[in-house]
């Protein structure tokens, strides 16, 4: 199996201290922040820009950046996030753009490239690009807000992922992980954990960190 990462989600800390979230996020022992960045088009809603993938940059400089965009037309920022310190840029599956292209562009630039399906899409729909990106990311929730509850249908699709990719492709399971969503998604084949609310609501994030790797071990060994 793939190393196990632990991911605080930036979106659920205190939004008039971001440098902090992200301060704790490294002082808690996490492997890299998840950075949610939002359009109002793919999903109705709006949060970070390349502004805040600097902000984190500079907090908290060796705790590499994941940024994850939600948005219509990725492909046209690529090179703002990945200039602003993106180690990881994902991509949805879903909206019209040129996906190859996209994949090509984030890993020419110098970053590792991902991309993200949503809840109701099939797991089939990332398939035929196995072979380009360095990580496939399984939406548990529908995407736009932080503090949804799991979606256990997706289980299914991250175990159909998993078998299709082999074990040395990253899978990271995003939306409503907690102790024991992230032992189900474990099970059924994702390496990779984004926790928002669940780690920023604990008074001792490390704890909360290392009680998830810990599970994660445990329900896949
Ligand atoms: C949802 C975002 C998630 C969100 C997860 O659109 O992609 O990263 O922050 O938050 P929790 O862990 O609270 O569900
Ligand atoms: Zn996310």
């Amino acid at each position: 199996m793939n190393f196990i990462s632990i991911l605080p989600s930036l979106l659920a800390a205190d939004i008039g201290a971001l440098a902090e979230g992200c301060r704790r996020a490294e002082a808690a022992g996490a492997d890299a922040i998840h950075i949610d960045v939002m359009d109002a088009h793919f999903v109705p809603n709006l949060s970070f820009s390349p502004a805040t993938v600097a902000m984190a940059k500079r907090a908290a400089p060796n705790l590499p950046r994941n940024v994850h965009l939600m948005m219509d037309n990725p492909h046209l920022y690529l090179r703002h996030f990945i200039e602003s310190g993106a180690d990881t840029v994902q991509i949805h599956v879903e909206p019209d753009y040129d996906i190859r292209a996209a994949l090509a562009e984030i890993r020419g630039r110098g970053a590792r490239c991902g991309l993200v399906f949503n809840p109701e899409t099939p797991a089939s729909a990332v398939f035929p690009y196995l072979g380009e990106v360095d990580e496939i990311l399984c939406m548990t929730v529908r995407p736009g807000r932080g503090g949804q509850p799991f979606l256990p249908h997706v289980l299914p699709a991250i175990r159909a992922v998993r078998d299709a990719a082999g074990p040395g492709l990253s899978i990271m399971v995003d939306g409503g992980i907690n102790l024991d969503t992230a032992a189900q998604c474990a099970a059924a084949g994702a390496n990779a954990f984004v926790a928002g609310t669940f780690l920023y609501a604990m008074d001792d994030m490390a704890a909360g960190v290392r009680a998830l790797r810990e599970g994660v071990r445990r329900s896949t060994s």
